[in-house]
C-alpha cells in the first residue's frame, strides 16, 4: 500500500503528523523534513517554491506517495498552487493559518496571528485576512527565529522569543480591546504552545489547523478512491518512516521529545 507523504521545511510538520496518524491509523506515512534548508520563513518565494517542489519529487519517485500533506504554512502560501499544477492527480492538503475559526470563536474581536514573515508576507494571507477578518482586529505577529530556535533544541531561545512575541500579540484578556484568541500559523509553534501560554491567562484560546487538515486528508482520499481500510495495514496501526535531508537522528529527537513518537527511520 502507498504512503501518504508529509513534509515541512523541518520538525514543525509533526505537529500536523500526530493529528494525521489519530485520524487515520491504518495508512503508512513517510515524512520528510527538508532541515537541511530550513527555516523557509524568511528566505523568499523562489527558494521556497524550488525546495518545495524538490522534495515532493523526493517523495513520488522514492516512495510513490498516494496524496501530499504539506504541513508548513510557509511552504502552502508560496507553493501550493504549483505543486497542484505539477501534479495534477495527487490529491493535495496544505496548511493555512486559521483566521476563519479564530474570527469565529474571537468574543473580544481582537486577534492574533503568529506566523512566519513569509506567510504573513503572502498574497494568500492577505486573502484569506480579506476574506475572514470582517471587522474582527487581526494584529499579525511575525515569529523571526523562533522557527530556528525549536530547529535548534534551544530551549533558552524558545523561552526568550515566546516572551517577546506574546508581548507583541497581546495584550490578552476577555475585556474591551483584548486579545482572546491567538493563532498558530505555522506548524512549529504547537510544538512549544506551553511555553507561549506561559504568557498568558489560562483563558487565551489558541488555535491551530492540525485536527482539520487531518479531517480535510480523510475526505481528499476517500473521494479519490486511496483511503486504506484495515485489513490493508500490517498489524493494527500504519508505518511511520521518519525521513530528513539533514541529520534524521534530529527529526527523531524531535518526534520522540514533543509527540512521543518512535517509527522507523532512514537518512
Ligand atoms: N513550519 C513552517 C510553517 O508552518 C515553516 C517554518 C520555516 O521554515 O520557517 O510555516
Amino acid at each position: 500500500m502507498s504512503p501518504v507523504g508529509v513534509f515541512d521545511s523541518g520538525v514543525g510538520g509533526l505537529s500536523v503528523l500526530a493529528a494525521l496518524r489519530a485520524e487515520l491509523p491504518h495508512e503508512h506515512f513517510v515524512y520528510f523534513a527538508d532541515t537541511a534548508y530550513a527555516p523557509y520563513g524568511e528566505r523568499g518565494d523562489a527558494y521556497v517554491i524550488e525546495r518545495s517542489r524538490a522534495v515532493v519529487e523526493h517523495l513520488l519517485r522514492e516512495h510513490g506517495v498516494k496524496a501530499l500533506v504539506v504541513a508548513c504554512n510557509t511552504a502552502t502560501t508560496a507553493a501550493i498552487h504549483l505543486l497542484r499544477a505539477d501534479h495534477p492527480d495527487l490529491p493535495i492538503v496544505g496548511l493555512e493559518p486559521g483566521l476563519k475559526p479564530a474570527v469565529a470563536a474571537s468574543r473580544t474581536g481582537h486577534v492574533s496571528v503568529l506566523a512566519t514573515r513569509g506567510t504573513l508576507a503572502s498574497a494568500k494571507y492577505a486573502t484569506l485576512r480579506a476574506s475572514f477578518a470582517g471587522s474582527a482586529d487581526v494584529r499579525p505577529v511575525p515569529c523571526d527565529g523562533l522557527v530556528k530556535a525549536i530547529e535548534g533544541f534551544d530551549s533558552a531561545g524558545i523561552a526568550a522569543l515566546a516572551e517577546r512575541y506574546m508581548a507583541e500579540a497581546g495584550p490578552f484578556g476577555d475585556g474591551p480591546g483584548e486579545v482572546d484568541t491567538v493563532v498558530l500559523g505555522c506548524t512549529h509553534y504547537p510544538l512549544v504552545k506551553d511555553e507561549l501560554a506561559k504568557h498568558a491567562p489560562a483563558t487565551l484560546r489558541f488555535i491551530d489547523t492540525g485536527v482539520p487538515v487531518a479531517q480535510q486528508t480523510r475526505r481528499l482520499l476517500a473521494s479519490a478512491g486511496r483511503l486504506a481500510d484495515a485489513t490493508e495495514a500490517t498489524g493494527a496501526v500504519g508505518s511511520l518512516l521518519l525521513q530528513s535531508s539533514g541529520d534524521v537522528a534530529v527529526l527523531e529527537a524531535a518526534a520522540a521529545r514533543w509527540l512521543g513518537l518512535s517509527a522507523a527511520a532512514t537518512a
